[in-house]
């Protein structure tokens, strides 16, 4: 069966915390931390948050958060053995689909430097590298946690 793909639910919080530890994304906050982001999440508008399902198991994710004028797509990730077969792209055009829904047509991302793979990935969607952008962060309390 192909990759279903639905809203993140509170049953899901492990499988996709355990996604994003393989997919190297939860190196810069400590576990609570990431649980509380999924959490947080599912009170606010758990349909912008997806999960991706083969044979009941979580293999991808994507995030799209809103600040009211532009569209942010945060947190895709495919589980290793899944790669290179689409399901990355699924994602994202559902994702696009609920935004174009709610009338969100302008959306951004992040993605580090050296992220080869994902930078090809948004490359390839159309998706426009902007070279005149510098991104700044800072932290309001003492931590040294990355923003
Ligand atoms: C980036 C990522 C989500 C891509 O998921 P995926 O399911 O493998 O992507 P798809 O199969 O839909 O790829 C679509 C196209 O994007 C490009 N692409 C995807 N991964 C690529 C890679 N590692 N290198 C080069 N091009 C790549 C290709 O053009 C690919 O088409 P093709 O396979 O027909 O050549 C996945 O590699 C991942 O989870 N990486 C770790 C987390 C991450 O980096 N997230 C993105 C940061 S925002």
């Amino acid at each position: 069966m192909g990759l279903s793909i639905r809203s993140l639910r509170a049953a899901d919080v492990p499988a996709v915390e355990s996604l994003w530890e393989e997919a190297g994304m939860t190196s810069y906050a400590s576990s609570g931390d990431i649980a509380d982001e999924i959490t947080d999440k599912l009170e606010r508008d758990p349909d912008l948050f997806l999960v991706g399902e083969l044979d009941g198991t979580v293999v991808a994710t994507v995030m799209g958060t809103w600040d009211g004028h532009r569209g942010r797509i945060k947190r895709l990730a495919v589980a290793v053995t899944h790669r290179r077969s689409g399901l990355g792209a699924e994602m994202t055009d559902e994702l696009e689909k609920r935004f174009v829904d709610r009338g969100i047509t302008r959306l951004r991302l992040e993605v580090w430097a050296d992220n080869v793979g994902g930078l090809s990935f948004w490359e390839e969607r159309g998706y426009e590298l902007q070279p005149d952008i510098r991104y700044f962060v800072r932290n309001l309390d003492d931590s040294d946690d990355l923003c």
